[in-house]
């Protein structure tokens, strides 16, 4: 891969790269439209990243259907796709890792300790094999976005970062490829989430801006059937991650559960100018 782009960039072809665990949807279909305009050539990465999964989650069972997400890339005019394996990415001598210290630490990297470290890596990993000039990630992974725009400014990547907002089904559930495992019932249960994050939205824009209130409000929409596990739900400053616990303007909600097993994220970005409706 490496020979190829190398021979690309001579020619000044600018790559932009949408990396992915494959198991594509419309959320990573939309990112190459970020890239449009700002490169001369876009590519993909298909790996299921196994450092940034931590004992007991969900990597053997992970989807995968690369035909079919090679099928969806080209019908998106994606032209070049990186689907290295496993042992070709961590060869057993491996042993060199990114650590963005701070912003790993809260919201998901309490509950996987080694996620985010994982992440950095193969993302740095992965733009030094493509060469890229600049890479598309999605919003609904909030956290991910951060460490990744961090680690970008500390180590002078020379890689133009764009960042698309979250795709959403009909009745507001982010995409993921993980929605996969919800059974009919988990689904409906999962539209709770939305419902949650909109609730807040409309709060804040009441004027509701205790922590403890909203925490109080989410909780009662989630609960509401039985069958949703709430790992987290925290309102911080978007840049830091700190804990905020006025809610106001411009503070990030950020909310962890488990449906039936599988574990969701989804977050959202307060702001007084309106409530802009997530559907
Ligand atoms: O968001 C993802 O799909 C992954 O975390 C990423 C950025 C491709 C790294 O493995």
């Amino acid at each position: 891969m490496s020979t190829f782009t190398d021979e690309l960039k001579r020619k000044d072809i600018r790559i932009g790269l949408v990396p992915t665990m494959g198991y594509l949807h419309e959320g990573h279909l939309s990112l190459f439209q970020l890239l449009e305009g700002r490169c001369d050539l876009k590519a993909a990465s298909i790996f299921v990243n196994p450092i940034q999964f931590g004992a007991g989650d969900d990597l053997d069972k992970y989807p995968r259907d690369e035909i079919r997400d090679v099928e969806l890339l080209e019908s998106v005019g994606c032209e070049l796709v990186f689907a290295p394996s496993s042992d070709e990415m961590y060869p057993a001598d491996f042993q060199t890792y990114v650590n963005v210290e701070e912003l790993s630490k809260p919201l998901c990297g309490k509950f996987r300790p080694d996620h985010f470290r994982g992440v950095a890596t193969i993302v740095l990993r992965l733009f030094n094999i493509t060469g890229c000039s600049m890479a598309a990630f999605g919003l609904k992974d909030y956290q991910q976005a951060r460490v990744i725009e961090q680690m970008t400014r500390d180590l002078n990547l020379s890689v133009e970062l764009a960042f698309g907002e979250t795709v959403r089904e009909s009745d507001g559930l982010a995409m993921s490829s993980r929605n996969k495992y919800l059974s009919k019932k988990d689904r409906e249960l999962a539209a709770l989430i939305p419902k949650s994050l909109e609730w807040v939205k409309e709060q804040a824009a009441s004027g509701v801006s205790n922590y403890s209130e909203i925490v109080a409000g989410m909780r009662e929409i989630l609960e509401s059937k039985p069958g949703v596990e709430i790992q987290y739900i925290e309102a911080v400053n978007p840049q830091t991650l700190e804990f905020q616990s006025e809610v106001g303007e411009g503070v990030q909600i950020l909310i962890a559960v488990y449906i039936g097993g599988t574990r969701l994220i989804d977050n959202v970005r307060i702001s007084m100018s309106g409530v802009k409706r997530l559907v």
